[in-house]
């Protein structure tokens, strides 16, 4: 504030290179939401028509910034354990309009990368992969963030790390990198000269200087939320009719979200029902998320539930429980201990 430039400016420029470096990644454009890095990247790899390929169980943006630009979202199932996209239903959904593929690391649990890849090579499809959920998340020995075409981040709040609202692409393809600072400011090369098409997306150099502080504590955010979820599995497991979130693969999960699947048929309690007694202990908790995508009145007509069983199934019985660094082995416990009663009180016999 004292330095008197709030617009992006050194800061940015500063806070992307760092972020690049810390991911791996050659290149990263800031702007100011995950929702708008999904939107340059879509409107960058994708013409109208276009088909990409998105999960039916994530957050909305992933899907509906595809419409932004013209292009049509084809929902594909999910993996029941990783809650990412299920590659084997990708391949049946591959058509002659496919372009792209984009696979969202949801709850900070890498998608099957390795597999969706080489799908993407087999029928020459580009990649955006969503990371809205995955800072500091790891695929093998590299960070999410550094593979091939794009990625999206968003640093909104409840994300691994923020800056109030903010985004972030990362690619390894310095045209694409190039398109993103021009479609995020105007297509403008030099002052008043516009070259593009484009838009005022820009983060500002306040929220980058909270950005840089995060990033530089992201390491140790994600040890603690791991930490956090290896006290809660530990706390948690065996008990009746609660599936414990698994890293499948050779993956780094980030647990920006802790979710349990709410087994029915052990448990006489709906998921609802299950959260409200939660809450009457104390412990609120969050479902992400109660609607498949296609099942969102904006996307009526793009599948039907018998096409997705497994996004219908996990809408009907997920729900995160905290796991924040700012949660002590006291409020572990407690957490833990709500969760196991309630369980046991609504067990079938
Ligand atoms: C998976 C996913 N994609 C995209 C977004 C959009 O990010 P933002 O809210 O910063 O626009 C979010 C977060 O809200 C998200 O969780």
């Amino acid at each position: 504030m004292k330095s008197g430039h709030l617009r992006a400016g050194r800061v940015v420029e500063d806070f992307e290179k760092r972020f690049a470096i810390a991911v791996g990644a050659r290149f990263a454009v800031a702007v100011n939401s995950g929702t708008a890095a999904l939107y340059l990247a879509y409107r960058a790899l994708l013409k109208p028509g276009d088909e990409i390929i998105v999960p039916d169980f994530t957050f909305i943006a992933t899907a509906s910034m595809a419409l932004a630009v013209g292009a049509k979202p084809v929902f594909a199932d999910v993996d029941p354990e990783t809650f990412t996209l299920d590659p084997a239903d990708v391949a049946r959904r591959i058509t002659r309009r496919t372009r792209a593929l984009a696979p969202v690391h949801l709850y900070g649990h890498p998608a099957d990368i390795a597999a969706l890849a080489r799908l993407a090579r087999r029928h020459r499809l580009q990649v955006i992969w969503d990371a809205a959920q995955a800072h500091g998340a790891h695929y093998g020995s590299r960070d999410v963030g550094s593979f091939a075409d794009v990625v999206c981040y968003s640093f909104y709040p409840s994300k691994n790390m923020t800056t109030g609202e903010g985004g972030m692409l990362t690619t390894s393809d310095p045209q694409f990198a190039a398109e993103f600072r021009l479609a995020r400011s105007h297509g403008e090369v030099s002052r008043y000269r516009h070259i593009r098409l484009g838009f005022n997306l820009r983060l500002t150099d306040f929220a980058a200087a909270l950005g840089r502080e995060q990033l530089r504590r992201l390491p140790a955010a994600i040890r603690a939320r791991q930490r956090n979820a290896a006290l809660l599995t530990r706390q948690l497991e065996g008990t009746p009719g609660i599936l414990l979130p698994r890293c499948v693969g050779p993956v780094g999960h980030a647990f920006n979200l802790f979710t349990l699947r709410l087994d029915s048929d052990v448990l006489n309690l709906s998921r609802d029902e299950f959260q409200e007694a939660l809450l009457r202990r104390g412990i609120e908790t969050a479902v992400h998320y109660p609607t498949p995508l296609h099942r969102q009145p904006i996307f009526r007509g793009f599948g039907n539930d018998r096409d997705f069983p497994v996004s219908v199934r996990l809408a009907q019985t997920v729900l995160s429980i905290p796991v924040h660094p700012g949660l002590t082995e006291r409020d572990i416990a407690r957490i833990a201990q709500a969760v196991r009663e309630t369980a046991k009180t609504a067990a079938r016999t």
